[in-house]
This record gives C-alpha cells, structure tokens and sequence, in this order.
C-alpha cells in the first residue's frame, strides 16, 4: 500500500504530563497506571483514512526530562503537526507551556506550515488548571485547544484527527495550487510558441 502523503507528528510537553499514554490510547487503544518514563524518543504509528486516502500516521513520542531536551529537539523540523500536552491537574505543567512554545520558535522561527495543537490531559483527575484559562491561553498564542484523559480515553481521537485533517487539507491545498501552476505554465507555453511562430513568420516576411 502507498502512502502518499507525509503525516509526521511530534509530541511534547513536560514528564508525566501523559504524552506516551496519549500515544498508546491513540494507536492502541489502551492505558496503564504505571509510568515508565521515556527515554529519549520513541515512536508510534496508525493508519486512517483521510481525504478518501489511507494516511500512515507517524508520531515522534518525546521524553519530557530536561537532559533528553537538546536530542528531542532534533526532530522538530521533521514534522508537519505538533502536540503541546500538559495535564490539568498540574498547573506546573500548564505554566510550562511558555516554554514549550518558545522551543517551538527557536526551532521552526515562524514556519506557519507546521500545524499545532495544545492538549490538556488528565481530565478524569481534579483540576488546577480552568478549561476557560487554557484555552484562551492557546487561542492567544494561536493554537486550537483540546481538552483529553488518556485513562477513559475522552477527546483523545478527536484532538489527534482534527491535527491530521489540518494537515492533510493543507497538503491537498498545496498539491492543487501546483497542478494549477503546472497547468498555467503549460498555457504560458503555448502562448509563447504562439509568439515564436509569428515573429518567425515577420522575419522571413521582412528580410
Ligand atoms: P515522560 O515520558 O517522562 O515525558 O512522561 P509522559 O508524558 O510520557 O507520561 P506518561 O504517559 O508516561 O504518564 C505518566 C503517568 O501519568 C502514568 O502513571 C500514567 O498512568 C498517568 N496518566 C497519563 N495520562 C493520564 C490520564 O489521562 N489520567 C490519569 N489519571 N493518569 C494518567
Ligand atoms: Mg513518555
């Protein structure tokens, strides 16, 4: 089977917050209460259909530990959509963000083709981040919220497929403006041999 568009995600946001649990809720649908935590970077990956187009959906899992940092930032400018996570019941987590998203600039400056999405995760354990707050926080900073629990499985799909949509639509949208381009060009061409052959023509009629 051909996969013909490129659907690479990241995944990041500070230790425990649930990245991995969002990952292994989204490709495999389950969840454990043991956390083990990331080393490094770990990968995911599941199929969907999108656009009536079988999409592989790869997905970098990072470690949030500070020391794996200069590492996971590597793979940055490999993906095409990335997912800030928090969890809700930290409001450590949430006041991190800011650095999350600086990370994000000081790697990909203003490159607007990488779509972003920030998840609140933990839903199903008490609160010490309002929704109200964090998504004015992500609108403000230019991103879609969403709200998720990797243990009851709520607004994971969601959030993750509305990420992918986003991509794809936007790869669709580029794929159409080259044909169009492409399309154009050819007409330039025809124009221009047009062109050759009536100025031919005025040569031989003038010399
Ligand atoms: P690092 O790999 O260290 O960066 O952490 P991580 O963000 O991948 O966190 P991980 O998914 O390993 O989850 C950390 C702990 O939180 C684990 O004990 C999970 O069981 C728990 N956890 C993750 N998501 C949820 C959730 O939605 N609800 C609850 N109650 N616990 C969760
Ligand atoms: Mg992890």
């Amino acid at each position: 089977m051909n996969y013909d568009e490129k659907c690479q995600l990241l995944i990041i946001g500070d230790s425990s917050v649930g990245k991995t649990s969002i990952l292994t809720r989204f490709t495999e649908d389950k969840f454990t209460t043991n956390y083990i935590n990331t080393i490094g970077i770990d990968f995911f990956s599941k199929d969907e259909i999108f656009n009536n187009k079988k999409i592989r959906i790869k997905i970098w899992d990072t470690a949030g530990e500070e020391r794996y940092r200069a590492l996971t930032q590597g793979f940055f400018k490999s993906a095409n959509g990335i997912i800030i996570t928090y969890a809700v019941n930290d409001v450590d987590t949430f006041e991190n963000l800011k650095y999350w998203i600086q990370s994000i600039h000081t790697n990909l400056g203003e490159n607007d083709l990488v779509k972003i999405i920030i998840i609140g995760n933990k839903i199903d354990l008490d609160r010490e981040v309002n929704f109200d707050d964090a998504k004015k926080y992500a609108e403000d900073n230019g991103y879609k919220y969403f709200e998720t629990s990797a243990k009851s499985g709520k607004g994971i799909n969601e959030s993750i497929k509305f990420l992918v949509q986003e991509i794809i639509d936007s790869q669709d949208k580029t794929n159409n403006i080259n044909k169009n381009n492409k399309d154009n060009k050819h007409d330039d061409d025809t124009i221009s041999l047009d062109e050759n052959k009536h100025s031919n023509n005025e040569k031989k009629c003038c010399s």
